[in-house]
């Protein structure tokens, strides 16, 4: 008898969802986009542990009716094209069938949906067995419910991320999601808590309602016939693209070749390895690229790739002549906005703006003169850069992670495995988050960006041997040089948590009065 046996379609089911939705965040992802697809105006989203515990997301959509909620757990099944050919017009999210049936074959799902106001169906689907449905009224719209993730899958749950980071990871889908559609109301919640409640907005109003006003501070606007965007400053620069969007017809995407043509827009302006931040909405009629290329859609390939870069690095060199005025700046926190109905009188609360309580008279090198009431202040920035980074990190105080684009793969040793494993949490307090994909390999996701990304085996070895954080400083990346918005952070920083000397003792700043400095000249 041959060796080669067909696999069972429950196994099928469950091999073709490892590609699909490999983690809850991909799960969020494929549910808002049907959303989306859906014609939804105002979509909710909660999750709770990561997602691993429960994820819901409801929406006002177009709805299904009871047989087409049974079929769409189905592989290959969708209304969103009839063949092949159609891909080539086709302008929604999804068209491969396969989300809810990857998402069925490995947790257990309810869909709860209606085409028609108050009469709906509730379908339950659990891998392996049959729908079950029952009537339900509902408000026209679907809401879906993930349960029980991964549970018939325990290799796959076991090389899951922890909740905190799978939580990161889903807030920062959601935000791509939020950001790419700007005309539907969002609301997030996190384990029974609020995270945001967004109301359609004009692009530039969504991101600042994302971002702290420091990151919209001078922001460009790029306008072209298929794209239209928002990049930032040189001087505001990240050590990672993470903070880079973009979104091709409403669909997130990444590629290293648009991002390395916008980059390349700035000329000269960036320092070595820091990479800008930027919102960018490309518009460009399906039949100009292919969508079908990569499991999880975040790739595409452009017909006329070059020709799109160069018009992008044209745009953003020639947009730097421009900066984008906010409305009132109306990103300035706080802010507190009454909602009015449309057209009527908007009323908005602030605080007075900080007046700067000091001024950066000279940059030299890597110090800074600073004048400070009737003093002069003479800074050493890289020392002061690191004793914040301490101060933050060395009082248990997590640090603020960011995701990388593309994770770091580490070798690590059985002894560094265990510690790893058993304490995931200090990992993370000391700025990394990540998890094991191999026997010896860990793959790193997030970090503080502070670290010297070549450092980081040494750093988690050092974290394994029961190192004391403080240890690392000299691995983590510190200037020489400082854009003039940093140096006015470190400054600002310092200042407001009245540091003097370092963690080794060393001097950060020393004053020299009006008296001191006359006195020299005097001499
Ligand atoms: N929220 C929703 N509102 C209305 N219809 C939905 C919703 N979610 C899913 N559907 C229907 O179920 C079908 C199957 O959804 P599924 O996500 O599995 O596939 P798809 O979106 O067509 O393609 P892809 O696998 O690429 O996402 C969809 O084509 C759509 O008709
Ligand atoms: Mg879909």
């Amino acid at each position: 008898m041959g060796k080669i046996r067909q696999l069972s379609n429950e196994d099928i089911n469950k091999i073709a969802a490892g590609e699909v939705v490999e983690s809850p965040k991909n799960m969020v992802k494929e549910l808002v986009e049907n959303a989306l697809d859906a014609g939804a105006t105002e979509i909710e989203i909660e999750i709770s542990q990561g997602g691993f515990e429960r994820i819901a997301v409801k929406d006002n959509g177009c709805g299904m009716s009871s047989e087409d909620a049974v079929l769409s757990t189905e592989r290959h099944a969708t209304s969103k094209i009839r063949g092949y050919l159609d891909l080539a017009q086709c302008m929604t999210l999804g068209f491969r069938g396969e989300a809810l049936s990857s998402i069925a074959a490995v947790s257990r799902i309810t869909i709860l949906t209606s085409e028609k106001t108050p009469l709906g169906v509730e379908v339950s689907v659990e891998p392996g067995k049959e729908p079950v449905c029952i009537s339900k009224g509902r408000r026209r719209g679907t809401t879906v419910v993930v349960e029980k993730l991964f549970a018939n899958t325990p290799a796959r749950k076991a090389f899951q991320k922890s909740p905190a980071q799978s939580t990161r990871d889903i807030k920062q889908v959601c935000k791509a999601l939020v950001l790419s559609h700007f005309g539907v109301s969002f609301t997030l919640v996190i384990d029974g808590k609020e995270e945001y409640r967004l109301h359609a907005a004009p692009s530039l109003e969504r991101v600042s309602s994302l971002y702290e006003p420091s990151f919209t501070r001078d922001l460009r606007e790029l306008k072209h016939d298929c794209f239209s965007g928002f990049f930032s400053p040189p001087d505001i620069a990240h050590l990672s693209r993470s903070h880079q969007f973009l979104f091709l017809n409403g669909r997130t995407i990444t590629s290293p070749e648009l991002s390395r043509a916008m980059e390349r827009g700035y000329a000269t302006m960036l320092n070595a390895g820091t990479f800008p931040h930027f919102f960018l909405w490309l518009q460009i009629e399906p039949d100009s690229y292919d969508v079908n290329i990569h499991p999880q859609k975040k790739e595409v390939a452009f017909r006329e790739e070059e020709m799109l870069c160069q018009a992008l690095q044209n745009a953003v060199r020639d947009a730097f002549r421009t900066r984008v005025v906010f409305e009132e700046e109306i990103s300035r926190e706080p802010l507190v906005r009454f909602e009015m109905p449309r057209q009527e009188v908007q009323f908005e609360l602030r605080e007075e703006p900080r007046v700067p309580d000091f001024e950066i008279v000279a940059l030299v090198q890597s110090i800074a003169i600073v004048a400070r009431e009737e003093n002069l202040l003479i800074m050493d920035l890289v020392r002061a850069k690191k004793s914040l980074i301490v101060k933050e990190m060395g009082q248990g105080k997590l640090p603020a992670m960011q995701s990388l684009l593309f994770p770091i793969q580490i070798t690590v040793s059985d002894q560094e495995v265990d510690r790893i494993e058993a304490y995931p949490e200090k990992l993370a307090a000391w700025g990394i988050e990540g998890h094991r994909t191999g026997p010896h390999l860990f793959s790193v996701e997030a970090v503080y960006p502070g670290y010297d990304e070549g450092k980081l085996q040494e750093v988690i070895g050092a974290m394994c041997r029961g190192e004391a954080w403080e240890s690392q400083v000299e691995n983590l990346r510190v200037g020489p040089t400082f854009s003039p918005h940093e140096v006015r952070e470190i400054v600002r920083g310092i200042l407001d948590a009245r540091l003097e000397f370092s963690p080794t003792g060393k001097r950060i700043w020393k004053r020299c009065s009006m008296e001191q400095f006359a006195a020299i000249v005097d001499q």
